[in-house]
């Protein structure tokens, strides 16, 4: 985990700084409205991205202790993710092996789970451990009736699952080392502060936001933009991107690199493909906003849950910080990127145009739809083989 690739950003950053530049992709690029409308490609996005990729669905301080479980319903694959007694993260089908009952609700603690229904119980293990009235129901082997286990790992402090049992994936290539440098946070000992839920448009309108800092200026203006550069670099690990304005390095040019501090390497905007974005604030102490969007019932819908994550535990003070910083965040993307966003969705689904454009400067936006398609074209046996061997790519347009 060497910080020579965040210095290395640093540094090409302060470089385009001084000439007021920014990498540029070879082209503008048109993507076709449809895409963000179609309900057929909507199903499609759901059962080949978001049912094969990993997903990013909880921090590891979300399940500190040992039974310690999250439910969720992510693209309406009910599952869940407990700790277990030596501390492994495990991640089930949250359907139960009697008649499929949801097992699990919410968040909790727990060193058994029972189902609601009919009480039959399992293990931080999945092992089907109690059969309620069993001498009455009769006689099945308990070990083949376990909870369905799904692919799952714990990386830096964040917890990655993929909601296909039989999914053949590997995690780590589809990291791409990115994982490596999200380590640098040091999410492991971090707390969560507070999380809700905001509802947004189609989930790759809202998503197109988090890599674009071209609107920060003018839509964020009042908020969190004004006087803020509309330029970014773009620096890609596989299908995951961060984002970083060249002037925010401009205070370590008088620094030697050594003294240069890693909150401060750490700047910019942490995407993880395909639903989150990490974004660095001081509200409070040292903080992360961590969002985690997911498509909706519809394809102009999407949810996305913010998490408020903090680097040492807040006082007092720090609390009321930290809740003035996130109530600012839930303003500005419910009411200005999301508002923006879902009054977008209506004009794509009035067929108003038929493209949209992503410039020279929004590589970020080009790179993700390209990867989006990739996906899609790929059937299961091709689908490893996109995520291998993916170099860190600097400033690039395309991935
Ligand atoms: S469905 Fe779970 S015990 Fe019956
Ligand atoms: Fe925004």
């Amino acid at each position: 985990m060497s910080t020579s690739e965040l210095i290395a950003m640093a540094r090409h950053n302060l470089a385009h700084d001084a000439k007021g530049t920014m990498e540029l992709a070879p082209d503008v690029v048109r993507i076709p409205a449809a895409n963000y409308t179609d309900p057929d490609r909507f199903e499609q996005e759901k059962e080949r991205i978001f049912k094969r990729v990993p997903l990013l669905l909880a921090a590891s301080c979300e399940l500190p202790e040992p039974g310690d479980y999250k439910a969720m319903e992510p693209v309406g694959v009910p599952v869940f993710m407990t700790r277990d007694a030596e501390g492994n993260v495990r991640a089930f089908l949250n359907s139960c092996s009697h008649r499929g009952a949801q097992i699990l609700e919410g968040t909790g603690r727990s060193r058994r789970f029972i189902c609601p229904y009919h009480g039959w119980s399992f293990d931080q293990k999945g092992a089907l451990v109690g059969i309620a009235s069993g001498h009455e129901f009769g006689a099945i082997d308990k070990s083949c009736h376990g909870l369905t286990p799904l692919p799952v790992a714990e990386r830096s402090g964040l917890i990655w699952v993929i909601l296909d049992a039989d999914s053949t994936l590997d995690i780590d290539a589809f990291l791409s080392g990115y994982d490596s440098l999200l380590g640098h946070f040091g999410f492991t000992t971090w707390n969560l502060f507070e999380s809700r839920t905001v509802a947004g448009p189609n989930w790759k309108v809202a998503y197109d936001g988090y890599l674009d800092l071209y609107h920060l200026p003018v839509l964020h203006k009042d908020t969190i933009g004004g006087g803020r550069s509309a330029q970014a670099n773009y620096y890609a690990w596989g299908p995951h991107q961060r984002v970083i304005s060249p002037n925010r390095f401009a205070h370590l040019a008088e620094l030697p690199e050594s003294e240069w501090p890693m909150a401060d390497l750490m700047t910019g905007v942490w995407t993880i493909f395909p639903h989150i974005s990490i974004a660095s604030f001081m509200g409070g102490g040292r903080s992360v906003m961590l969002s985690q969007l997911l498509p909706g019932p519809t394809v102009g819908e999407s949810t996305t849950t913010q998490y408020y994550l903090m680097e040492n535990e807040p006082s007092d003070a720090d609390r009321a910080a930290a809740t003035e910083q996130f109530k600012l965040l839930e303003y500005v993307v419910q009411d200005e990127d999301y508002k923006t966003g879902l009054k977008l969705q209506t004009a794509l689904a009035a067929k108003a145009r038929s493209h949209v454009l992503f410039g020279r400067n929004e590589s970020g936006g080009q790179n993700f739809h390209g990867w989006v398609d990739r996906i899609l074209a790929a059937d299961d046996t091709e689908l490893s083989a996109l995520f291998i061997g993916d170099q860190m790519t600097r400033g690039q347009a395309t991935g």
